[in-house]
């Protein structure tokens, strides 16, 4: 997606070869207009994939679901959350997400009451990199007898392991940016 690629190499920055910055359009200020164009791709890769929910993880995936979501007839989003409170729901799915980022695990969680053996479920999230949270919300998906239908990201890291994993299990995952490096603060593209 060009668009997205032009707003990583001018706004982006590289920090050492492995972290991108993206705080001033998707982690922290949000550029809505980029936002509803990426939602617009992300449904035109899944359309056919008869998805009936959008599944992500608080925070920076709820925004991207949302404005997705929209695109589709009429389906909702569901976004784990990461802290328990005491009105979230007692009956949930949960699973283990480790973070190499921040070099710890923390716990996902989805109350059953919101996926359900009938839904084709679509994951949207901002970063794919070692491919530790899809796999959380697999395991949730799967903990419900749901289906995964497929996984939209908008910036694959091409040069950590996820991409691979998730695909030699089979998912179809849609990254509308995949980085191949980021060497002396210059990022380069595989797709
Ligand atoms: P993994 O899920 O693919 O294994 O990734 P990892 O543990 O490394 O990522 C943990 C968090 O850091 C995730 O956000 C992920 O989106 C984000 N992340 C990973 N690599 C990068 C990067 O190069 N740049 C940026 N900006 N973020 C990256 P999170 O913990 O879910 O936080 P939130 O932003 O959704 O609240
Ligand atoms: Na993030
Ligand atoms: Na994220």
């Amino acid at each position: 997606m060009n668009l997205l690629k032009d707003k990583i190499l001018t706004d982006g920055h590289a920090i050492g070869s492995n972290i991108l910055k993206v705080d001033s359009f998707l982690n922290h200020q949000i550029d809505v207009k980029l936002l509803d164009e990426i939602g617009k791709v992300f449904y035109e890769r899944f359309k056919e994939d008869r998805i009936t929910k959008i599944l992500t993880i608080e925070a920076s995936g709820i925004a991207l679901a949302v404005i997705t979501a929209q695109y589709f007839d009429n389906i909702p989003v569901v976004f784990a959350k990461k802290t328990e409170s005491l009105n979230l729901d007692k009956d949930l799915y949960t699973s283990e997400v480790y973070s190499f980022t921040k070099n710890k695990s923390y716990k996902i969680m989805v109350s059953k009451k919101y996926i359900n053996s009938t839904d084709r479920i679509l994951i949207i999230d901002d970063f794919l990199a070692n491919g530790k949270a899809i796999l959380g919300l697999k395991e949730i998906i799967d903990q419900a007898n749901a289906t995964l239908a497929g996984a939209g990201i908008v910036i694959e890291k091409g040069f950590q392991e996820g991409g691979d994993i998730i695909r030699d299990m089979g998912i179809k995952i849609e990254s509308l940016a995949i980085i191949d490096s980021i060497e002396d603060g210059v990022v380069t593209f595989k797709n």
